[in-house]
């Protein structure tokens, strides 16, 4: 995979992040998606490569733009698949919460799972325990085997989990071992990658999510050199029909290489503050941005502060038409 392309797609994620950060708090979550997608797309459309969105806003039927199977990029040039969240985290975003990133991974094609909008079960650790947690075991013993590996008590192994109520089983099972639980409102890539990012302090990731952001996650770990599980679980039968479509297997467990295969590169840009990123910042002349680029080929994860010229971002937005 050309390495410079790493560059051209954090371009990508820089300008969908600073179209979506214009509507922090402004209670809008569809404006704020709609912003980062219109720019993302074009972006992506400026680039040299033949690229097809495997995961993006929605199915055909129901998103206008980066939906599964849209073709991006200006038809030169090699081949890529690409996995897609303009913005990861609407919510953060429409109540100017932390952590709301713009976000995509790119594989050879064939390379990510082509998955439904549905749920997925997941987990993800650092390096330390990669190869030994298990989606199929119990909470309990994949802190015991996170604490072992990280040479700590349970007491000191810290989860990370959607504050939902699907969830409330597993907090139980996870405070009953004494382990601390991080409780987070949206945007679980975030916490799946700070997994393998010691000082941040989450130690696992458990727990359903969307199954598109899994894909986005595990495209992450594998070049941050952690692990990953992924099961979909599907809410309904138009879901359930969609995935077999697929040629998915329901109740499958899909290893980080299945999600993710081959040379995968990952790039996020922060929206609004967060452990992982810093959000965009405007002043009058400059717009800030903060992002992360990786490869799995390099495993180097490059943080890439940028400060864009408010004038030149103006012209770029208006000669594409979306200013
Ligand atoms: P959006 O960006 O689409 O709002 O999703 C954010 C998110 O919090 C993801 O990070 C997470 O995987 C998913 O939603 C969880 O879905 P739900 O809110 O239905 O539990």
């Amino acid at each position: 995979m050309d390495r410079n392309l790493s560059l051209d797609f954090v371009r990508v994620t820089e300008n969908a992040a600073i179209a979506s950060a214009r509507w922090i708090g402004a209670g809008d979550n569809h404006a704020a998606d709609k912003a980062a997608t219109e720019h993302m797309r074009a972006r992506l459309n400026s680039i040299d490569f033949k690229g097809r969105i495997v995961i993006g806003e929605g199915e055909r039927d129901e998103a206008p733009m980066l939906y599964i199977g849209e073709q991006v990029g200006n038809g030169n040039g090699a081949e890529f698949d690409l996995a897609v969240d303009p913005l990861e985290g609407t919510n953060l975003v429409a109540k100017g919460w932390a952590n709301a990133l713009s976000v995509l991974a790119a594989g050879k094609k064939g390379a990510l799972l082509h998955a439904p909008d549905t749920y997925m079960d997941k987990i993800a650790c650092g390096p330390e325990a990669k190869g030994k947690i298990d989606l199929d075991y119990a909470p309990e013993e994949n802190i015991r085997i996170v604490a072992e590996a990280l040479g700590r008590k349970k007491s000191e192994i810290t989860v990370a989990m959607m504050d939902r109520d699907r969830h409330l089983e597993l907090m139980k099972k996870v405070r009953a071992v004494g382990a601390k639980i991080r409780l987070i409102t949206d945007g679980d890539v975030s916490a799946a990658l700070a997994t393998a990012m010691p000082q941040h302090g989450i130690d696992l990731l458990l727990g359903v999510g969307g199954a598109p952001e899994g894909v986005i996650s595990a495209a992450g770990m594998k070049c941050l050199g952690g692990d990953f599980q992924g099961r979909l679980k599907y809410r309904n039968g138009e879901e359930r029909k969609r995935g077999e479509k697929m040629g998915l297997t329901e109740g499958k467990k899909h290893a980080m290489e299945e999600i993710a295969k081959g040379e995968v590169l990952f790039a996020a840009t922060g929206v609004t503050e967060g452990f992982l990123l810093d959000g965009v910042k405007f002043s009058a002349r400059q717009i800030s941005t903060h992002s992360l680029v990786m490869r799995s080929s390099s495993k180097t994860v490059r943080f890439v502060e940028a400060h864009h010229d408010s004038e030149m971002q103006a012209k770029f937005e208006k000669s594409k038409g979306i200013a």
